[in-house]
């Protein structure tokens, strides 16, 4: 199989493009290098993919660039590319979520079109339900985003659905719910606590921390995220991806004491707009259509984040 993966140098696509090459696969990866956070991160994350023979990498910005060629080389599309994140997309920066969420989407579409066998997989969010009447949440509940950036992801969503029903394109949606693990982007919370733990510095909560995530290690998202690629019958689908341990932020901060071995300072400050308050994913589309079947408890996952953590900013400790 020859794959496409948009974002490949992004936290979710580096994990899945290293997945796709450690089993052989040929990978054209792309990606465009915003500037949501360090481009260094990005560019040692492109590090590790360079050391495969089968990975080729071309830069390029979806929202702009000519995509026939890359569509042409590739069999699948994972298109992980995006501009991320809840609480950064009010205000003036809400022109890049439409421009890498929506228009970025729609510009893969418009060219899929042409090859409509190519399938497409398409990492779409937990954010799409806002704050959901149902937990666990299914897929059949009417999504009603709580913040710009579920809207924009939401509308990409759509963009697949309508791609599928008018064109024929297979699309497949994946509603991922807050995933985290080594090389998580350093705006989301387990990246940003771990580090404050490591480095003794003071741990930021947004509210009461009693708000609740189906936090998903990443190594269950890549499965789901693969198993997608070739499911019979998942075309024009959408599925939650949730690793079905649903905890609380106060509970996430006592593991990460326990795993820095002693107390964390936290500081409570209040509520960002765009946060919901709770997320939980029903899978029981997702386990009997793509064989999802999470296997990562959050006190491992988080275990193996902070290690990296430990690793990256003090590795004579971690050795
Ligand atoms: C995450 C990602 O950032 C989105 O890209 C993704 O689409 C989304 O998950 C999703 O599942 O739909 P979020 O749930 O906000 O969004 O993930 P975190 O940044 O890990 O935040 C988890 C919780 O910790 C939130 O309630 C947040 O307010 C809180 N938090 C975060 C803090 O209290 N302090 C921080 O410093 C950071």
């Amino acid at each position: 199989m020859h794959a496409l993966v948009t974002g490949c140098a992004g936290f979710v696509g580096s994990h899945l493009t290293e997945s796709l090459l450690e089993d052989g696969h040929d990978v054209l990866g792309i990606d465009c290098f915003n500037d949501n956070y360090a481009r260094r991160d990005k560019f040692s994350n492109l590090a590790r993919l360079n050391a495969f023979d089968r990975f080729d990498f071309v830069p390029l910005d979806l929202s702009a660039g000519g995509l026939e060629e890359v569509i042409d080389e590739c069999d699948v599309v994972y298109h992980l590319a995006a501009e991320p994140g809840v609480r950064t997309s009010w205000g003036g920066r809400f022109d890049w979520f439409v421009r890498n969420n929506v228009l970025a989407t729609q510009r893969l579409l418009e060219t899929l079109a042409r090859s409509p066998d190519k399938r497409l997989v398409y990492a779409s969010s937990s954010s799409v339900y806002g704050n959901a009447e149902r937990l666990p949440t299914s897929e059949d509940l009417l999504p009603q985003p709580y913040s710009p950036y579920g809207v924009t992801k939401l509308a990409a969503e759509h963009l697949c659905q309508l791609y599928t029903s008018n064109f024929g394109v297979q699309t497949v949606s994946l509603r991922y719910f807050t995933v985290y693990g080594p090389r998580q982007r350093p705006d989301m919370a387990f990246h940003r606590w771990c580090r404050a733990a490591v480095l003794g510095e003071q741990v930021r909560i947004f509210g009461d921390g009693e708000q609740t995530r189906d936090f998903t290690y990443v190594a269950d998202i890549v499965a789901a995220t693969r198993a997608a690629a070739t499911a019979p019958g998942a075309a024009g689908r959408v599925y939650n991806v949730g690793g079905g341990s649903r905890m609380s932020v106060n509970e996430a901060l006592a593991i990460i004491a326990e795993l820095a071995g002693r107390a964390l300072q936290i500081e409570y400050l209040p509520n960002e707009q765009g946060d919901v308050r709770n997320t939980g994913a029903d899978t029981t589309r997702a386990r009997a259509e793509l064989g999802f079947d999470p296997q990562t408890p959050v006190a491992e996952g988080l275990a193996a984040e902070f290690a990296w953590m430990l690793e990256r900013e003090i590795p004579q400790v971690a050795a």
